[in-house]
């Protein structure tokens, strides 16, 4: 039976730590779906397209992986898939909390499902999508942040909503 995983989340806009998450997901998966949550309560400053048009960009070239939109609850979207994993990443130990909170939550609404965790590595554990937007809009450096191929659109961003 294929190894389906999926990764979850907002990608707002996508890092270095989440591409760091997706490559060792893929490692020990067929197919790693990263799923783009649509309605986000956090409020995105990047639109689903350019969320998901960020992670196309970043994700080009790299095999078994697709990218997918969802909305409702995502173990809907796993069983909808055919996967019966949820893949998350955990950086620091106050992640563990709310991760805990969601991994049994999604549990008991789903008893096949399982989320695994994949601890960050060390060089990104202080690394997040605000970190990210919050030194883009004020012109710090975010070059080792997130990929080279995708920090001039995150300025651009930030440039255009000055504007
Ligand atoms: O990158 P994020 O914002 O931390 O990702 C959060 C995400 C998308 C994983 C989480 O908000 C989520 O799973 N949302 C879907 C709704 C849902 O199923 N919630 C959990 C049970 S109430």
């Amino acid at each position: 039976m294929e190894k389906i995983f999926v990764y979850p989340g907002s990608f707002d806009p996508v890092t270095n730590g989440h591409l760091d998450i997706i490559d060792r997901a893929t490692a020990i998966c067929d197919k790693l779906i990263v799923a783009v949550l649509v309605n986000s309560s956090k409020n995105p400053v990047f639109s689903l397209e350019e969320r998901v048009q960020l992670l196309r960009t970043v994700l080009k070239g790299r095999n078994n992986i697709e990218i997918e939109m969802f909305e409702g609850l995502l173990v809907d979207f796993v069983r909808l898939k055919k996967s019966n994993v949820i893949v998350k990443g955990l950086r620091v130990v106050s992640d563990f909390e709310f991760e805990l909170q969601m991994a049994s939550l999604n549990k008991s609404l789903d008893k096949d499902i399982e989320t695994i965790f994949m601890m960050t590595s060390v060089k990104h554990s202080f690394l997040s999508s605000s970190a990210v937007r919050e030194l883009a809009r004020n012109k710090g450096k975010i070059d080792e942040l997130v990929p080279s191929c995708i920090v001039d659109e995150i300025y651009s961003k930030f440039e255009s909503r000055l504007k």
